[in-house]
């Protein structure tokens, strides 16, 4: 009986397990099984490889073909396992040189005609190779430059089976190469919006660099056409380049996602998700077969993600939120086992006051009976509401404003300033669990606070009064934090607590 082996990787969540790919074959009626395969994927690789062997001109063995994916206990899924498997059977056949095959990781999906299709995961698929010690990686060749980025991978890229096998000593012609295209300037990722463009809105703008400052969760409640989309989709322009860790993981998550041009190099921006309010909880959580796709709480990852007309979000996918917010991750149950993502982003919610969006300041010209206007906002449930520390009205700017106002602050400017807050805030953090004031837990805010017990009298005040709860007190005292750290403040002084109060001004929402 002759053997063929070679690896391929079994992505699960963020991780990859090396998995031992062997063939057997045995001078026996023909066949051809695949041992332990429980994904239809995986399954219809067979069909996938067969075809690919044929007609790349390799000749299809006449034998009993086993071939075993080993440890069985591992869940495989995707297509991405066809290569390796048919180069351990060519090895087997002695096609191919066994001794070239064994050590080597292969990668990608099989087209009918030999040619080798990209795979999602490669990059996490590959720095799992290398970890465990098995650098050599055969993939597609659409998928090398995302593999190049993985330090250490010795990388081998492929166009087809044929060109594979015959790396691997098969006994053909050379195989012809398509001429790559010529590489172009890398991607021009959208332009991220600029701030200048927000005219007046003083407090919005606040709240949204104070938001960026300090990592705090965001609601923003408003008519329409006040400017909440547009000052959502400028604060990740004011967030700061991804440290080296942050952003190999989030090229893994948006790799794994399908949402990743390798051309462009590493992702170093913070992302920005803005899923619409039909969207399914997997399409914000993560789902699907074979192997998960990371949903839109997860391509947020390091970044923001933002959900406009928040309220209009059904239930079940607000719920599915908590995880994240707890946690920073979401796990996926699979038969196989849980996939996890990490999810750690910020929330920037965008909401009308009311169904028909008149309910604004004395809220006159709102038409809703109170019911439709409780029932609109007990959709974002305190649970939700409990983790946003700044909650703000944006008014709309009105015509003769915009005319007599010249353009706002640049984002530049602003993401200076946040990138010194950040810096203060990495500086009393270190050797905490925490990186930003928003992950603070309250008692450690309270106890850092010192002794000045003057400056929690306005908050006494207010939680007597009943206009705070406790918890709303922490959120104050998270925004003041970063208000301190803004202004390059050792602490809070009782200012930073007064304006800490006025950036809830929707505090009767959640309080
Ligand atoms: N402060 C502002 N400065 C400049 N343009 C504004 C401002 N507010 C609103 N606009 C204009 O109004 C449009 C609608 O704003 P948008 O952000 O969609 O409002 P909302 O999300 O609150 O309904 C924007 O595309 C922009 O052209
Ligand atoms: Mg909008
Ligand atoms: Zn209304």
């Amino acid at each position: 009986m002759a053997l063929g082996r070679t690896l391929a990787v079994s992505p699960l969540g963020m991780s990859g397990h090396l998995v031992e790919v062997e063939a057997h074959l045995a001078a026996s009626v023909p066949g051809f099984t695949l041992v332990g395969l429980p994904d239809t994927a995986l399954a219809e690789s067979r069909d996938r490889v067969r075809a690919a062997i044929t007609s790349s001109g390799l000749g299809w063995p006449q034998r009993r073909i086993t071939v075993n994916l080993s440890p069985a206990s591992l869940p495989k899924a995707g297509s991405g396992f066809d290569l390796a498997i048919a180069v351990a059977m060519l090895a087997g056949a002695g096609v191919v040189d066994a001794s070239r095959t064994a050590g080597v990781v292969h990668l990608g999906e099989l087209a009918l005609d030999g040619r080798l299709r990209p795979v999602r995961g490669v990059l996490p698929a590959v720095s799992a190779a290398v970890a465990a010690g098995r650098p050599r990686v055969v993939v597609p060749e659409a998928n090398a430059a995302e593999a190049l980025l993985v330090p250490g991978a010795d990388v081998v890229a492929a166009q087809t089976l044929a060109e594979v096998a015959f790396r691997h000593g098969a006994d053909i012609p050379r195989p012809e190469r398509t001429a790559a295209p010529p590489p172009g300037p890398p991607p021009e990722r959208p332009p991220v919006p600029d701030l200048a463009d927000v005219l007046g809105q003083h407090e919005a703008r606040a709240a949204l660099e104070v938001a960026a400052a300090g990592g705090h969760h965001l609601l923003m409640v408003g008519p329409p056409g006040a400017g909440k989309t547009m000052l959502a989709a400028r604060m990740p322009g004011l967030l700061p380049d991804l440290s080296d860790d942050d952003a190999v993981e989030v090229t893994a998550v948006h790799s794994v996602a399908g949402t990743f041009d390798p051309a462009g190099g590493l992702l170093r921006r913070p992302p920005f998700e803005d899923p619409h309010h039909t969207a399914t909880a997997a399409a914000i959580i993560g789902g699907g077969s074979g192997v998960p796709r990371p949903g839109a709480a997860s391509r947020a990852h390091r970044g923001v993600l933002f959900m406009d007309e928040a309220p209009e979000f059904s239930p079940g996918v607000l719920q599915t939120l908590r995880q994240p917010l707890e946690h920073g991750e979401l796990v996926i149950q699979r038969a196989g086992g849980a996939a996890r993502y990490p999810a750690r982003f910020q929330l920037v919610l965008a909401a009308n006051p009311c169904p028909c969006g008149k309910a604004v300041g004395k809220g006159l010209g709102c038409v809703c009976p109170p019911v439709v206007r409780r029932r609109y906002w007990s959709r974002l449930s305190g649970p939700l509401l409990d983790r946003v520390d700044l909650q703000v009205e944006v008014h709309a700017v009105s015509r003769v404003q915009i005319g007599g106002t010249e353009a706002g602050e640049a984002t530049d400017a602003v993401a200076a300033r946040v990138r010194s807050a950040r810096a203060r805030q990495a500086e009393r953090l270190a050797g905490t669990p925490w990186r930003t004031n928003a992950e603070v837990p309250g008692h450690w805010l309270r106890a850092s606070l010192g002794a000045d017990r003057s400056l929690m009298a306005d908050l006494d005040r207010a939680l007597d009064r009943g206009a705070l709860s406790l918890r709303g007190v922490d959120r104050v005292l998270r925004v003041a934090w970063t208000l301190a750290d803004l202004a390059g403040r050792p602490t809070p002084r009782r200012s930073d607590i007064g304006q800490g109060l006025l950036l809830r001004t929707r505090g009767q929402v959640s309080a």
